[in-house]
């Protein structure tokens, strides 16, 4: 079964090809970020008008590199929502006159759990249960994920997930956007324990994340620097980073504490973090657990692949009558 998969949640224009769920037929993906370089931020409108311009050509694209044409179709996806309204518009109006047109189940599917099949891309169906750290510019949540439709929400950021932090981040130290791969970058040149950044919420047992006490530990910090050299800028880079993976590992630790599950995912933007990535794959290798990450780190950021592998499944194990017109925005953060 051949699912097609558009996302436009955010900045990117997305569409993929997946065979029965796994097997990438195709992932085309057009970014708005080089409108976004100037703001330091991703302008909503701007992003909006970007994905009305190309998504017709993203299809096209799509369907070309996976050597397909419509007849091949079996399903159609989409995510709609979270994101931005203007953007997701784009791409469930689209897909909903494409089904429409070519006489196709349309199954909507929630941005996160576009995320969570990530892992399955390249691979095999979920490993239920499985652990789930979702980390990227717009979400910060652990789930444990049960079966294809039963996921408890852990813990979530109670004010910006941490690749807005990292974004924010690398604003103040003057670097490109989007912040989390430059500070990445600069990290590796810089002493991790030149500075100490708090470890927020670590202390508190629930498993919730916040990021909003680095960043002002960052902005005083900066206050105090007479002089932002090349090699301070580059320990507070990793300093900082040091900071926010270690509050990740924190609370999935605690988390895999309450729920033993032998599978820990890892996905989202922020999982494209090699650091991350190292210090969660120690702790995993310590106690026994196998570690997913992304096999490809354009399956860590948004694309449509995981967009199509989530719809597969959704659609083959919900059964429920999926046709275009069922397909509203979703708002909330539910992710089924
Ligand atoms: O999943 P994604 O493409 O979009 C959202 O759904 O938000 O994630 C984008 C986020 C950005 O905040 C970006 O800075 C962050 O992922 N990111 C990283 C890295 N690569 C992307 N953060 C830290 N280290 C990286 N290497
Ligand atoms: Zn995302």
């Amino acid at each position: 079964m051949i699912t097609m998969g558009i996302e436009t949640s955010c900045d990117e224009t997305a569409v993929g090809i997946v065979k029965n769920g796994t097997e990438i037929l195709s992932n085309t993906i057009q970014s708005s970020l080089i409108l976004h370089k100037k703001t330091q931020g991703v302008v909503p409108e701007v992003a909006a008008r970007d994905a009305f311009s190309k998504i017709l050509s993203v299809v096209d694209t799509s369907l070309s590199e996976a050597n397909c044409t419509w007849a091949d179709i079996d399903i159609m996806a989409c995510t709609n929502g979270p994101g931005l309204a203007g953007s997701l518009m784009v791409g469930i109006e689209t897909a909903r006159t494409l089904a429409y047109i070519y006489d196709k189940p349309l199954v909507p599917v929630q941005h996160i759990s576009g995320h969570m099949y990530s892992n399955v891309l390249g691979r095999d169906i979920p490993r239920f249960p499985v652990l789930v750290l979702t980390v990227s510019g717009g979400h910060n949540n652990l789930i444990l994920w049960k079966n294809y439709f039963e996921f408890e929400l852990l813990g979530e950021t109670l004010d910006d997930a941490s690749g807005e932090a990292f974004d924010k981040v690398g604003k103040m130290l003057g670097l490109d956007f989007p912040g989390g791969p430059e500070i990445e970058k600069l990290a590796k040149k810089g002493n991790p324990k030149a500075f100490d950044f708090p470890r927020p919420m670590a202390q508190k047992s629930n498993l919730d994340f916040s990021y909003s006490g680095i960043k002002t530990a960052m902005v005083n910090q900066l206050r105090k620097i007479p002089e932002l050299t090349d090699q301070v800028r580059a320990d507070l880079a990793a300093s900082f980073q040091e900071a926010v993976v270690e509050s990740l590992l924190i609370k999935l630790k605690k988390a895999h504490k309450i729920h033993k599950t032998t599978t820990i995912y890892l996905s989202g933007g922020v999982s494209c973090n090699e650091r991350l990535q190292q210090i969660i794959k120690n702790y995993c290798d310590k106690i026994g657990v196998e570690l997913y990450c992304p096999i490809q780190k354009i399956l860590s950021t948004d694309n449509g692949a995981m967009i199509a592998s989530a719809g597969y499944f959704k659609y083959n194990h919900l059964k429920s009558d999926w046709n275009y017109k069922n397909t509203e925005m979703n708002l909330s953060h539910d992710l089924v």
